[in-house]
């Protein structure tokens, strides 16, 4: 089958799609703006949680972009067959090398972005990838069904494999939502107060202090006095007390790796 066809909407170049993509297609995008590209058997989960909020509000002003790619489209026969079962046997399927093939050379069709897995077995997620993400052009992520991917297809593209976390979901469109979440609110004029960016948790390899807000009394329990005080480098201090203390019964490894584990 030759790869797909292309369909252009605006400023907005697509692949065919099912009805729900469409809808998405008349989003423009700036120029240069981050794109995320995911392959997928379920282009319909998208933007899913994406579209709400402030990812959804960045999306329609263009200051990223996304592009699902249908894996179902390159499948074979009349049933457009992307899977077969395993070499040497075993449970399940596994998503065939060359029908992934067929949907990563569409995607790279106008440019190549990192190729990533989404796969249990790849390196875990985390801020830090999230901000090199951030500092890209975009990813094209691949989400695996079933028993994942060929691995001749991860070889031959060299693709990364990276996981959402140690457990196992039906399908990484779960995961790619979630790490897309994650860098896109990072992308400059996504969220509105950038400091808030800044202070929160594994910014500065700390978790974050506690939040309180009002009312002043609830329960009979009261908001800490200091944060009422207006002496705002009191409640610098105490947010970085509570920051690593916090920290330190939650999450060592984290101050073992800053270097500044006192013990
Ligand atoms: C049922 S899983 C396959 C698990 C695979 N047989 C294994 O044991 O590593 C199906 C797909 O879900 C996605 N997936 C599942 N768990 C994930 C995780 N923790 N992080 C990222 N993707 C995940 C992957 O794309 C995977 O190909």
């Amino acid at each position: 089958m030759s790869e797909g066809p292309t369909k252009s909407h605006g400023r907005l170049s697509i692949a065919p799609s099912a009805a729900p993509r469409d809808l998405m297609s008349d989003r423009p995008s700036r120029a240069g703006a981050w794109y995320a590209q995911v392959i997928t058997l379920f282009p319909e989960a998208f933007p899913g949680v994406l579209g709400l909020s402030l990812t959804g509000k960045a999306l329609d002003q263009g200051l990223w972009a996304l592009e699902p790619i249908d894996l179902r489209i390159f499948g074979e026969g009349k049933h457009r067959k992307v899977d077969d079962t395993p070499a040497g046997g075993g449970a399940g399927l596994v998503l065939r090398a060359d029908i992934v093939g067929k949907a990563i050379a569409f995607a790279q069709r106008k440019s190549r972005l990192p190729l990533v897995y989404l796969s249990p077995r790849g390196r875990r997620f985390d801020q830090a990838s999230a901000r090199t993400w951030s500092q890209g052009p975009g990813v094209c992520l691949i989400s695996g069904r079933f028993e994942g991917l060929d691995q001749r297809v991860i070889d031959h593209f060299g693709i990364e494999e990276v996981s959402l976390g140690d457990f196992v979901m039906t399908g990484g469109e779960t995961a790619a939502q979630a790490m897309i979440d994650a860098t896109v609110r990072l992308l400059p004029d996504v969220l509105g107060n950038a400091a808030s960016v800044e202070d929160e948790s594994f910014s500065a390899g700390l978790l974050e202090h506690p939040q309180y807000t009002r009312p002043a009394v609830w329960k009979g329990l009261e908001i800490p006095d200091v944060l009422t005080s207006g002496d705002h480098k009191a409640v610098e201090e105490w947010r970085r007390a509570q920051s690593e203390a916090l920290t330190r019964a939650r999450r060592p490894d984290l101050l073992a790796a800053k270097g500044t584990e006192k013990g």
